[in-house]
């Protein structure tokens, strides 16, 4: 890992104007700079650069984020990569952090199966163009198919000879490790002997996002019953099926200019579309999709259209698992492809400008396409009906509901008509699978909260009402704490220390876990105090441009989050509104200490319900005693944070 010291240093020099101008033409407007877009395709210029903010946003595509997430965007570096990089750039030397022995391990194992991926695929490529048996059995087959030699080249698609262990040999006499190839899925062991495992196939490397080789896809060239269609690569560190789209490295900018993506099967639909022109194509490889794929696909586009033949056992594996997409607020199409073809076939057949039109007019939306399976199923059978009816209103609930309000509507009104049930009556249900939901995650939550709490006593703790508002996990509190830390941690707090010093003496007494009951919360704030104990100067870059992804999607969450200090704890004296800034310890002092009351509000509730159950009158005495102490210190505190007023 790059050593914290040595990112602050990068991160102190960087220049957002330099870096991004270096790569696109910028012109200055105002305090802002203004370009073409270098992510979507535009004539006049919508791309705006804020060297005071330090971030790039496109006000066409929507586009937007910080230095490192430009050159990661832009030049397809991993933020690692992009560090060195602007590292080179700035002349700052590189330090490096110890990594753990188990790290180091797991890192030069995945490098060495990048490296044998890599040498594995020039040696089918070199095959596929160079042997004689390469040509005649491989490449005339692909040509056969139409595929064009430009393509071919493109997706670096290969060839492995059928003896017994051309490969083998010439990885072994490479001094690649007999273990390693077989890790790799490239060469098994047969009577003691290692052998290729894909003899005589065509071989489709998949790479991922930056072009490295994760593993393969062997295609068996004759058509024998017995032996796969494909072999793929075993699951390893770094071919991982979950998370891998065939094509997502050589689709990438053409998703985000159409702000689509076209989702097929196979890999010779992948590229059969790409030598149509049509690329913003991926293949998930028949399977339905994981959660981590289409999170992928969110990367690029909320847009996902779904191309399959019309009888493949592909559909009902890709609709399962779809209820996901709109959890994760993805728009989904549905085309099927007639007559028996797939997309490889139909565009061979029709040309790319019909399949184009093809698509274009046959995306059917995923739940009322859904719904006409279904439907089609049930037939005349009431009972089977109403069970579609349930099956649409919970699908419907799935819907984001904050985001995509609109639609949730759009989606009850139409699926009424095609059910032909009254709208009002699919609303209820509906609505009553989101209360459902929400029910089975705050019971889920109030339980891990409880467990976590008295770990010997299971039974949930009951509480007045009004006290309850204040116990709920009211998260925007704890994030305006974590923010004012992250935000002013540096300042000063009085004479003698800064504003950290303060909160961390204050949570010091307190009991870190006890005020923050978000996970990720903590994390940040124990990453604040880690950096911060060793004499680092954390502010919001440092957690915005972190090298751990999640922290800097948390910190970004946190940041973003509205939270200001209600301008009448102060007077607004001479018309000067105080800002954020002005009011500084003003945010500090009260979020920190709101989390102070709600903990002992806890502790009063948690008290009370000790008393409740009291089996002697000595133990009650003890816990009135408790009780009148704790809602001495809830009278102060509240006085105190009284002129604090939240919004
Ligand atoms: N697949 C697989 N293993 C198999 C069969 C299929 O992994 N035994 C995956 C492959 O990723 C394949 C996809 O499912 O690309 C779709 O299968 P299919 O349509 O049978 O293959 P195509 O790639 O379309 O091959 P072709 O066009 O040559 O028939
Ligand atoms: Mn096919």
């Amino acid at each position: 890992m790059i050593s914290q010291n040595t990112i602050q240093q990068i991160l102190s020099r960087i220049d957002i104007v330099e870096i991004v101008g270096s790569f696109i033409r910028l012109k200055k407007r105002g305090t802002n700079y203004l370009g073409l877009c270098p992510f979507h395709n535009e004539k006049s210029p919508s791309f705006t650069v804020s060297p005071a903010k330090e971030i790039y946003k496109c006000f066409g595509c929507g586009r937007s984020g910080n230095t490192i997430g430009f050159l990661m965007e832009h030049e397809k570096y991993s933020y690692v990569e992009a560090l060195r990089w602007l590292a080179q750039k700035y002349n700052v030397d590189v330090e490096e952090t110890e990594t753990t022995p188990e790290q180091k391990l797991l890192q030069l194992s995945a490098d060495s199966l990048y490296i044998v991926n890599s040498f594995a695929q020039k040696f089918f490529t070199d095959h596929l163009f160079n042997s004689e048996e390469g040509q005649d059995i491989g490449l005339s087959y692909l040509k056969e198919r139409g595929f064009r030699e430009d393509i071919i080249k493109k997706f670096q698609i290969g060839f492995n000879p059928e003896a017994r262990d051309s490969f083998a040999k010439a990885a072994i006499h490479a001094q690649y490790s007999v273990d390693l190839l077989q890790k790799s899925g490239l060469v098994a062991i047969r009577d003691e002997r290692p052998v290729d495992n894909y003899r005589g196939r065509i071989i489709f490397p998949v790479h991922n996002q930056s072009g490295k080789v994760l593993g393969f896809g062997a295609r068996i060239l004759k058509t024998n019953d017995k032996a796969p269609k494909y072999i793929n690569t075993p699951e390893n560190e770094i071919y991982v099926k979950s998370k891998i789209l065939y094509g997502s490295y050589f689709a990438r900018m053409a998703i985000d200019k159409a702000d689509e993506c076209l989702l097929v099967e196979g890999y010779t639909d992948v590229v059969s579309l790409h030598q149509a022109g049509i690329e913003n194509v991926v293949a998930s490889g028949g399977t339905s999709l994981t959660p981590d794929q289409l999170r992928l696909v969110k990367k690029y586009t909320n847009n996902l259209t779904i191309i399959y033949d019309g009888d493949s056992a592909g559909i009902k594996a890709a609709l399962r698992g779809l209820d996901l997409a709109l959890e994760e607020s993805l728009n989904v199409k549905l085309v099927l492809i007639p007559d028996k073809e797939d997309p490889d076939s139909y565009v061979n057949k029709v040309g790319p400008a019909a399949f184009s039109q093809f698509i274009s007019e046959n995306k059917k939306d995923f739940i009322l396409f859904q719904l006409g399976v279904m439907l089609q199923d049930a037939g005349t059978d009431t009972n089977k009906k109403s069970a579609v009816v349930n099956q649409v209103a919970e699908t419907i609930s799935k819907i984001n509901k904050a985001e995509d309000f609109t639609k949730q509507q759009d989606y009850i009104k139409q699926c009424a008509e095609l059910l032909k049930i009254e709208e009002s009556g699919l609303h209820a249900l509906v609505n009553k699978f989101i209360r459902e939901k929400i029910t089975k995650e705050e019971t889920r939550a109030s339980r891990e909260d409880t467990n976590n709490r008295n770990s010997d006593n299971t039974q949930p703790v009951e509480i007045e009402d009004d006290v309850m508002a204040l116990l709920n996990k009211d998260e925007p509190h704890e994030r305006a704490m974590v923010r004012s830390l992250i935000e002013f941690g540096l300042k000063q707090w009085d004479e003698k220390q800064r504003v950290a010093d303060h909160v961390f003496s204050e949570i010091e007494e307190n009991q870190l876990e006890e005020l923050i009951d978000n996970k990720n919360l903590l994390i940040l704030v124990k990453t604040y105090k880690a950096w911060y104990d060793e004499g680092l100067e954390p502010t919001a870059k440092t957690f915005l441009y972190h090298e751990d992804n999640m922290i800097r999607h948390l910190a970004m969450a946190v940041m973003d989050y509205h939270y200001e200090i209600s301008p009448n704890w102060k007077n607004v004296y001479e018309g000067k509104i105080d800002s954020r800034e002005d009011l500084y310890k003003e945010e500090v002092f009260s979020t920190l200490n709101y989390l102070k009351l709600r903990k002992i509000k806890r502790m009063v509730a948690e008290n009370q319900h000790d008393l409740e159950q009291a089996a002697s009158t000595d133990e009650q005495m003890v816990l009135l005693q408790v009780h009148q102490h704790l809602k001495k210190m809830e009278i102060d505190l509240t006085r105190k944070l009284g002129t604090v007023i939240f919004r």
